[in-house]
């Protein structure tokens, strides 16, 4: 039976493609179709993701799916290197794109940060499918039940003092807000 820690994080994995399949569509809608810029939208989504990928699904993979895997093995050493190095570039990457999105706000000045938007939404998307793809079958095969306990009890806490005030209540609210604003292809129906 597979470890209930990997169904939690491919779930995780779930909800942040969600996000991002969501901000590829409106750059689309916005650069191909002409639709007005929904800034409170853009800015949800770039909220989220700061709250919940980069500040609480990426932490936990490092300091507890990570560092398991390192202490069994060495033979994931060089895709752990490069996953976390993408761990590390995700924060000044956000911060640029929120700094473009910003200049968008004020400007109206578009094309960067829909190339920024695209880039980001693709490299979170080649992550998520390199731990899912490359990692996962390597953890399957290197940890004990013990350590897979370990890391599911990590992923299921709610709240941790480590990473702030429960991050994930404020991804899931931000989440929902996310689902309200979104057009309704995407988002809730409009009623
Ligand atoms: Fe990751
Ligand atoms: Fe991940």
């Amino acid at each position: 039976m597979k470890p209930e820690a990997i169904q939690i994080i491919k779930d995780e994995h779930l909800a942040i493609a969600a996000v991002m399949y969501c901000l590829r569509y409106l750059v689309r809608q916005m650069r191909d179709h002409g639709e007005a810029p929904n800034f409170p939208l853009l800015h949800a989504i770039l909220d989220y993701v700061v709250s919940y990928p980069d500040r609480w699904h990426h932490p936990k993979e490092n300091d507890y799916l990570f560092a398991a895997i390192k202490e069994r093995t060495h033979d994931a050493d060089a895709i752990i290197a490069r996953l976390e190095r993408e761990h590390r570039d995700g924060h000044p990457r956000i911060e640029d794109l929120t700094n473009r999105l910003d200049d968008f706000e004020r400007s109206g000045k578009a094309a960067p940060f829909y190339e920024a938007a695209d880039a980001y939404a693709q490299s979170e998307w080649d992550h998520m499918r390199r731990e899912e793809d490359e990692l996962m079958p390597l953890a399957e095969r290197a940890l004990t039940t013990d350590d897979w306990q370990r890391i599911y009890e990590a992923f299921r806490e709610n709240d941790n003092p480590l990473y702030g005030l429960k991050p994930k209540d404020d991804a899931e609210r931000l989440y929902q807000r996310i689902l309200a604003l979104a057009p309704s292809p995407i988002g809730y129906a409009r009623r």
